[in-house]
């Protein structure tokens, strides 16, 4: 899959990038590119923002840098890269990012992330989208935390990226929890502080393990 991040602060993602389950994605094939909107503004002294019409605070991403960052990564009239590609605005108005959804993503086409700033991206760039995405109900300063968190959830999901293919389907949120949180996990030292591992785990019964983590999942 190739996943492509629209931004003005690339250099944001200089670490993130450098993760290993990022690395196991690429590994495989995945492709993971940013694109700066700066670098293609068809504006003067590399513009890229403006005043709000009808007034108001701060500055709004211009629709036509988008556009230009757009068609300059992919070679094709702006509105016609949600053919083939999942194109998503962040916002805090968006649908919530959640595990059903970073499922759906996973599963394709490939994805291409807007990162805005100020104000936000100019309304218009509805006609660009398929999706609108929210990582939750508060409002951060730019889209690129908001970026890392998608691509963190969906990358997650890859068949091969997370070496253990067990720890992904069982994880909190996932259907095989019915939605819900995760059993505990301990390791050692068996006790700490007075604090101990339930004798359960440290019994070897595997069968009553299995019935204690389930009773977990029911109680969380
Ligand atoms: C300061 S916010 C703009 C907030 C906007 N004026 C509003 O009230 O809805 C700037 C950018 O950060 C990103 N952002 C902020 N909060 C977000 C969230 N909860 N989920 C996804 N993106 C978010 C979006 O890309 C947004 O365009």
């Amino acid at each position: 899959m190739r996943f492509d991040v629209f931004t003005l602060f690339p250099e944001a993602f200089d670490w993130y990038l450098t993760q290993v389950h990022i690395r196991a994605a690429q590994a495989l094939g995945h492709e993971f590119v940013l694109t700066n909107y700066r670098d293609h503004t068809p504006l003067s002294h590399l513009q890229v923002d403006d005043t709000p019409y009808g007034g108001g605070a701060g500055m709004v991403l211009r629709i036509d840098v988008v556009c230009a960052a757009l068609e300059a990564a992919f070679g094709v009239d702006a509105e016609r890269v949600k053919d083939t590609r999942r194109v998503v605005e962040l916002t805090p108005k968006g649908r919530q990012l959640d595990d059903p959804l970073a499922g759906e993503l996973a599963a394709g086409p490939d994805l291409v992330l807007l990162c805005g700033r100020y104000e936000g991206i100019d309304e218009r760039v509805t006609h660009l989208v398929t999706d609108r995405v929210s990582i939750g109900p508060y409002v951060l300063s730019g889209g690129e935390i908001a970026a890392m968190a998608t691509l963190d959830a969906v990358t997650r999901k890859l068949p091969g990226v997370i070496s253990n293919p067990a720890s992904v389907v069982s994880e909190s949120h996932a259907a095989e929890l019915e939605g819900g949180a995760e059993y505990p996990h301990y390791t050692r030292p068996a006790e700490f502080r007075g604090w101990e591992v339930p004798e359960v785990l440290r019994s070897g019964h595997h069968a009553e393990i299995e019935r204690w983590r389930a009773e977990q999942v029911r109680k969380r």
